[in-house]
């Protein structure tokens, strides 16, 4: 594997409404990031990853676009945007934003275009087609429910299609100058000294056409959109195309969202010179997912955790990098998720953290994350945003729920729990803003904030501080980084435990359980480069870990 100037850097993601507000409107913004980026270069991040922060209506906050070339105002303004841009080169920090590319808003002059008219040049940068009263050109599901064909405005006779919100029509990667636009646009953004992208919903550019019906899951008579994603063949070249003319002449990092990659073509996705260079590994935010909704899905027990990571590692090899999480804006929070009901403490919260940061790969932390902060718990309809938790509200009672029990199933799952505002301090609104928030915060600020961590040198925050040093430390980079990743005890029920090998050999070991456990470790142990507990229990090689005790020992 060529080695790659992002490879030892640590990355971190913003969901820029709930990070830190500046005016005191309740949303946040730019400039409030920019007041801490301090704390972000001290937390060790190299790299940010902002959620969009473009002109949106925010029909799905913010991930409908109306304008590539600017900033929403609720977010600041362009020289906002340059001067963050500056401010975090000048702490060798490194800004992604998220290229939303799938689709743009219906308020996007393209699509206002189109509607006035369809046949016109911008007509063919979407899919529209003619509309026939109770037939539709297939049976495709959206992601947020329904199918994905809607009337086309001012032309009754016309539909286009979304396979995200009604607001958020699909753009036509076909026509090569929806492609050019693109390009364009990337290489705006990356001229004006932008580290990269991240890069949204990308395995849903390539259609199947000529459209075709799927078999049905529901008795909506439609059918999931993975389907048809799985049938469409050909999105290489388009990758392959906004790789070459954007990123690699930027020399800049592009991280996909991409599902369900095939490993054989792990090399054309992230290898020397692959399309990204890097995906997320979903595999474990995946596991147990259900093509007919939340209220029928599974959550990985410890076992599962563990082996969808090393499945992950064993797929990539020394081929790339895959980007490692527990959570970000679209999942529940993974402390929440992963940690059994009633054991989520900080030594588990620890102990989930130094598991997958240590796995090879770019870590992200995703906001709010570093001080362990928790799901939502059980709100009342009203006070849920998220598009995408309302329309699987609906979708349990459709199975049979009452509506109690598909509050409960929305509680575990929604898209809010990551997005509740960041928990600064245990002062008014969590010390987000000084107006009233966009979101509510969640009423354990008082006691999980990040003023009251930074003083305390055995917090949550201060634990992630260990890991981002471990990894920077030039004694150990080397295994850290780019050390093989080898199991050790797989078998084993509720021990999550791997070596990374290089110059060194670095055992990580957790006992994902609240009872004790006792393993005996493959040779002796030199030193104990981070603990979650103020003491080990050992006897020679013979190690007793305490509940969710984690420990990441270099051997002899
Ligand atoms: C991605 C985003 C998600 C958004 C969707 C549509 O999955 O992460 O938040 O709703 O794409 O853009
Ligand atoms: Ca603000």
């Amino acid at each position: 594997m060529e080695r790659k100037w992002w490879h030892d850097k640590v990355a971190y993601q913003i969901y820029p409404k709930s990070f830190y507000d500046s005016n005191g409107d309740g949303i946040g913004d730019i400039p409030g990031i920019i007041s801490k980026l301090d704390y972000l270069k001290d937390l060790g991040v190299d790299i940010v990853w902002i959620s969009p922060i473009y002109p949106s209506p925010f029909a799905d906050q913010g991930y409908d676009i109306s304008d590539y070339y600017n900033i929403d105002p609720a977010f600041g303004t362009l020289e906002d945007m340059d001067r963050l841009i500056k401010e975090a080169e000048k702490r060798d920090m490194y800004i992604l934003m998220d290229l939303v590319v799938n689709h743009c808003s219906d308020e996007h002059e393209w699509f206002q275009k189109a509607c006035e008219d369809p046949d016109g040049e911008y007509g063919n940068f979407f899919y529209i087609e003619d509309r026939k009263e109770g037939e539709l050109p297939c049976n495709w599901r959206s992601y947020f429910g329904g199918p994905v064909w809607e009337p086309l405005p001012g032309h009754p006779d016309k539909q286009y299609m979304h396979v995200f919100h009604k607001k958020q029509p699909d753009l036509n990667w076909e026509n090569p100058a929806v492609r050019e636009e693109v390009f364009k646009n990337i290489n705006w953004w990356l001229d004006k000294g932008l580290g990269g992208f991240r890069i949204d919903a990308i395995m849903n550019i390539k259609k199947k056409l000529p459209y075709k019906n799927y078999e049905s899951d529901r008795p909506d008579g439609l059918s999931d959109i993975s389907l048809m994603l799985h049938d469409a063949e050909g999105i290489g070249e388009f990758l392959g195309e906004m790789h070459r003319r954007t990123f690699k002449a930027h020399d800049a990092f592009s991280v996909g969202e991409v599902f369900n990659e095939n490993p054989d073509e792990l090399p054309d996705f992230i290898g020397d010179d692959g399309y990204f260079s890097s995906i997320f590994d979903f595999a474990t935010t995946s596991f147990g997912k259900s093509d007919k909704g939340w209220y029928d899905c599974k959550t990985p027990t410890p076992d599962d955790y563990k082996n969808c990571y090393f499945k992950t590692q064993e797929n990539i090899g020394d081929v790339g990098f895959f980007s490692n999480i527990i959570e970000n804006h679209d999942e529940p929070r993974g402390v929440s998720y992963y940690i059994p009901e009633g054991d989520i403490c900080d030594e588990s919260k620890k102990m989930l953290a130094a598991l997958y940061f240590l796995m090879r790969g770019l870590p992200f932390i995703y906001q709010g994350q570093e001080i362990g902060m928790e799901n939502m718990g059980v709100l009342p309809l009203e006070d849920i945003d998220d598009i995408s938790a309302r329309n699987e509200y609906q979708v349990c009672l459709d199975a049979g729920l009452t509506e109690e029990e598909a509050l409960k199933v929305v509680a575990k799952y929604s898209r809010d729990n990551a997005r509740t505002p960041v928990q600064w301090s245990a002062e008014e609104n969590a010390g987000f803003t000084t107006g009233k928030p966009w979101l509510k915060v969640n009423p354990n600020y008082t006691s999980i904030n990040v003023a009251a961590q930074e003083k305390d040198e055995n917090s949550v925050l201060s634990f992630y501080k260990k890991l981002t040093a471990l990894r920077k430390n030039p004694e150990y980079k080397e295994t850290i980084v780019y050390g093989d990743v080898i199991p050790f005890e797989r078998d084993r029920h509720n021990l999550m435990a791997y070596h990374r090998k290089a110059d060194k050999d670095v055992l990580v070991i957790g006992n994902f359980q609240k009872e004790e456990q006792s393993v005996t470790l493959p040779s002796e142990y030199k030193k104990v480069l981070i603990n979650n507990y103020p003491d080990m229990t050992a006897e020679g090689n013979s190690v007793t870990l305490r509940g969710y005790q984690v420990l990441v020992l270099e051997l002899a």
